[in-house]
């Protein structure tokens, strides 16, 4: 008896284990502007682990990390000196260590920020390749200039830009040769034509594997191959231009990215990646996430997902970020929500993001009043839901002036005028604790790595908790209705009711619906949902958004529903959709009809 209770255990435990990324609220963290522990005004990893209670009681089941390895920081962590080093800014690998098991013991895991396409070029790797060091000579992708035949200078191989802007190609003195780097001059772009460099990077995937993490967010994946040389008379061929008006040669739009973007070698690094992290279900009997980030279109993007035979990963869905905003309306929010359900290949895991670090905040992208919407929009969706820090209590872009600009997207401009245009620093500023100096990101006397925002003593978390009516409250609610069966499993229906009101509903057999709705207009409106005829007739308000007048607990009949303006309110049935008596009814009907 005994051991048939622990076989039950061990059955449940691990089924948890296999599936909990299919529903799971993923919180990114962006560690240099999450908490600073030691006064230095950069965010560290001892940081984190101080602020891993909060994020359990507001119901996170994972945190990915951004870039935590040793770096020059010339792209914040996504420039990377060596894969299995930590940033001493950020702490030691006891800390990330001590992060992992304290967060373990919280349930909650730990994804990782993996960034294949390049290094930095002060790596190890880079220099050995520089260098032409046996076995490293072709990490990289190295190639001649070529001699501008007027003037006898050399010239960059082609017309290829990085994506902050000038040629993606620098000519490096050791080598005598041009290396290309998609983005900032010190991060060049690894060879994935070579074999090597893709058993270093599996090995690297193992490396924190081994260590326990749950899994990888994958960065810039679609950048991983370009044209191969060979069948371009062995050069890299230029790439059209896009015929963008206002773009000049300098600028990443200037021109169609058809040799260096979305090739289709890249989609089998991508399940070899799967696979290797498959094979940690069986050592450490928990599933691995990998989640790919690519600014593609959805043809592209879902290849990602795998194919008939090989598995794949989740690739972000930044619909939510690129194709919704400030004006969009309930039947564009509807068509932008079915368009990923309708092309994501059934059985898949679908997922929400409202923001990242290199976006402009919910907040100010799409307005204030549209925060509870948004995010009660991902939380309550089927699959993945990812926030990134901030979003749960609307913080805003922040300030920051040319002199303190730090990305190098915004520097790369030349322009302390228009810069602001490109920069991601906004987004990145620290994070509101509190109304204390420095929003209790920092106790530095000194400055913070970015300013923090303006409005911190207004919008922060501490205040939040405290305040029944607040983003953060909303959040949390919802967070807590997302752990219902039907919105894990039960059937989406999604309906604008009108140009103002959008209306999700997740039903599930036996169990009780959960019904978000959202009001876009300033307006109040009265509504009859009595068109969602499996919707049970009585409904229970168990999150109320800040706008909203109708609070917490109220109940009503589906006829008769009453939302204030630029309210979004979340109910749960009273009664759940039953099928059994129905499909009496269904076969008696079925019997009489034939009998006839
Ligand atoms: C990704 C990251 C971004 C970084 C770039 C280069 O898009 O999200 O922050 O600058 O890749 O690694």
């Amino acid at each position: 008896m005994r051991v048939a209770f622990l076989l039950l255990f061990v059955v449940v435990v691990s089924a948890a284990d296999l599936e909990w990324w299919k529903t799971a609220l993923i919180y990114q963290i962006y560690p240099r502007s999450f908490k600073d522990s030691n006064g230095d005004g950069i965010g560290d990893l001892n940081g984190i682990t101080e602020k891993l209670p909060y994020l359990k009681e507001t119901g996170v089941d994972a945190i990915w990390l951004s870039p935590i390895y040793l770096s020059p920081m010339y792209d914040f962590g996504y420039d990377i000196t060596d894969y299995r080093e930590i940033a001493p800014e950020y702490g030691t690998m006891d800390d990330f260590k001590r992060l992992l098991s304290e967060a373990k013991k919280l349930g909650i895991r730990v994804v990782l920020d993996y960034v294949p396409n390049h290094t930095s070029n002060e790596s190890d790797w880079f220099i050995r390749s520089a260098n032409r060091e046996s076995g490293y000579e072709d990490y990289y992708v190295w190639t001649d200039g070529v001699n501008d035949t007027a003037t006898g200078e050399l010239k960059p191989p082609n017309n290829w830009v990085s994506q902050f802007r000038k040629s993606a190609w620098e000519f490096n003195s050791a080598r005598g040769q041009y290396y290309l780097h998609q983005f900032v001059i010190g991060q060049p772009d690894l060879n994935y034509r070579n074999d090597k460099v893709q058993q270093e990077m599996k090995d690297v995937l193992r490396f924190w594997l081994d260590l326990g993490v749950s899994g990888f967010r994958v960065d810039a994946v679609n950048r991983l191959y370009e044209a191969d040389p060979r069948n371009y008379g062995g050069r890299y061929p230029d790439e059209p231009l896009s015929g963008i008006n206002g773009t000049v040669p300098d600028d990443y739009e200037y021109l169609n990215h058809i040799y260096t973007q979305d090739l289709n070698e890249t989609y089998d690094v991508v399940y070899n990646w799967r696979d290797v992290l498959d094979e940690y279900i069986a050592i450490q009997g928990e599933y691995k996430i990998m989640m790919t980030e690519a600014y593609t279109d959805l043809n592209n993007m879902i290849r990602y997902y795998g194919t008939n035979t090989r598995n794949g990963s989740i690739p972000f869905n930044f619909s939510f970020l690129g194709d919704i905003n400030s004006s969009s309306n309930a039947w564009d929010i509807k068509v932008v929500i079915d368009k990923w359900m309708t092309y994501m290949p059934n059985g898949k895991t679908a997922n929400w993001v409202n923001g990242n670090h290199d976006q402009s905040r919910l907040a100010s992208r799409q307005g204030l009043e549209r925060v509870d919407a948004m995010n009660m929009l991902a939380l309550i969706l089927p699959g993945v839901a990812i926030t990134y820090q901030g979003e749960e209590i609307g913080m805003t872009d922040g300030y920051v002036s040319w002199e303190d600009t730090k990305d190098p997207q915004a520097c790369n401009t030349d322009d302390n005028i228009n810069y602001y245009k490109k920069s991601r620093d906004p987004s990145r500023t620290p994070y509101h604790w509190d109304s204390s100096n420095n929003a209790g990101f920092s106790d530095t006397t000194g400055k913070t790595w970015l300013p923090v925002a303006e409005n911190y003593r207004t919008v922060n978390l501490a205040k939040q908790m405290n305040d029944p009516k607040s983003h953060y409250q909303f959040y949390k609610d919802v967070v807590q209705v997302r752990r219902n069966a039907a919105v894990r499993e039960g059937d989406l229906d999604t309906r604008a009711l009108s140009e103002f009101v959008l209306v999700v509903t997740r039903l599930l057999p036996n169990y009780p619906g959960v019904l978000g709705v959202v009001n876009l207009s300033e307006k109040s409106q009265e509504l009859d949902l009595s068109s969602l005829q499996l919707l049970p007739d009585n409904l229970k308000v168990v999150a109320s958004g800040v706008s909203c007048t109708t609070e917490k607990g109220a109940t009503m009949k589906k006829s008769n529903v009453p939302i204030s303006g630029h309210c979004a309110l979340l109910f749960e049935s009273n009664g759940c959709l039953r099928l059994q008596p129905y499909i009496v009814l269904c076969i008696f009907l079925y019997l009489i009809s034939h009998l006839i």
